[in-house]
């Protein structure tokens, strides 16, 4: 892979943890502050966040409106050299190239995370996402054990520390957050806080439990999208503040954290599209 682009890879073996739902969202806010993205769809039989832009596009020209909007592609073959050379084309193009991975173990979905330079792991407050990366004992909730995948991400950071000097940041967000179930959040949290310690990932918010996420699916909008949203419009500026709270915390090279709302007039009317 060549460093023209910062590669943001979103992993976890576990299924429906929110890989996809966060690598859109971030791709589409990085789109916002004017950054060229692309996301490529390692999971060719679900392709969750190639139909999700997909479904922009089709709203794009439905409504007659533009707004910002990633390259996405879907890789669908089965060779490692295939990809590289997905992943070289596309790293031309961009500043920003994200990996949505299927959540199972998948080859390609090891081969990107190995060199990402920003590795997304969602998981949500709950001992089952969290069994991925560690278990717990079951009377102390103290971290006993390592799991597999927290293994393989530290031999792929000592790899690739050995063979270029550089880190994989990796970045455990937790997804889903509810403000009910304080008593196991906080377990949880605690828990982390412990792993993060001893394997060297950072903790981060991610998006709390909103039914919005689920909701723009079809119209492949998202909630930045404030003036095409119609009634979905109004009840959600602390959705935006929470995606604006983890692009934030990502802490991404040539990234800030402004983003639509109050900063962005360029795409706050509808454009007509030619
Ligand atoms: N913050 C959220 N609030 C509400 N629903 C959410 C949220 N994040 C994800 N979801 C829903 O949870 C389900 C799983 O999310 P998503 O598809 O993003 O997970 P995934 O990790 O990509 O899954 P897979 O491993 O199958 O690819 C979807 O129905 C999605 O709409
Ligand atoms: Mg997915």
């Amino acid at each position: 892979m060549t460093n023209s682009a910062h590669h943001i890879v979103f992993a976890n073996e576990k299924g429906g943890t929110g890989k996809s739902t966060t690598a859109v969202h971030v791709a589409v806010a990085l789109a916002y502050q004017g950054h060229k993205v692309a996301i490529i769809d390692l999971d060719p039989r679900q392709r969750t966040s190639y139909r999700y832009l997909e479904n922009r596009d089709a709203t794009m020209k439905r409504l007659n409106i533009e707004v910002p909007q990633p390259l996405y592609d879907v890789f669908e073959y089965d060779t490692l050299a295939r990809l590289e050379q997905l992943v070289d084309q596309m790293s031309q193009r961009v500043d920003f190239l994200l990996y949505d991975t299927p959540g199972r173990d998948d080859k390609f979905a090891r081969f990107v995370a190995t060199r990402a330079h920003t590795l997304v792991t969602p998981i949500n407050d709950s001992f089952v996402d969290f069994d991925l990366i560690g278990q717990v004992d079951p009377e102390t909730f103290k971290v006993k054990k390592l799991s597999f995948y927290a293994e393989l991400i530290w031999e792929a950071r000592k790899a690739r520390a050995k063979s270029d000097g550089t880190t994989i940041d990796w970045v455990v967000l937790r997804n889903r957050t509810q403000h009910v179930e304080a008593h196991n959040m906080k377990r949880i949290v605690s828990a982390l806080a412990e792993l993060s310690q001893r394997v060297g990932f950072r903790m981060i918010p991610g998006l709390s439990e909103r039914v919005i996420y689920r909701e723009l699916f079809p119209s492949g909008l998202t909630m930045l999208d404030k003036p095409h949203l119609g009634r979905l419009a109004t009840s959600h500026i602390a959705a935006r503040q929470e995606l604006r709270e983890l692009i934030k915390h990502l802490a991404l090279p040539k990234s800030s954290d402004r983003l639509p709302e109050e900063e962005l007039p360029a795409f706050d009317k509808p454009k007509l599209v030619a």
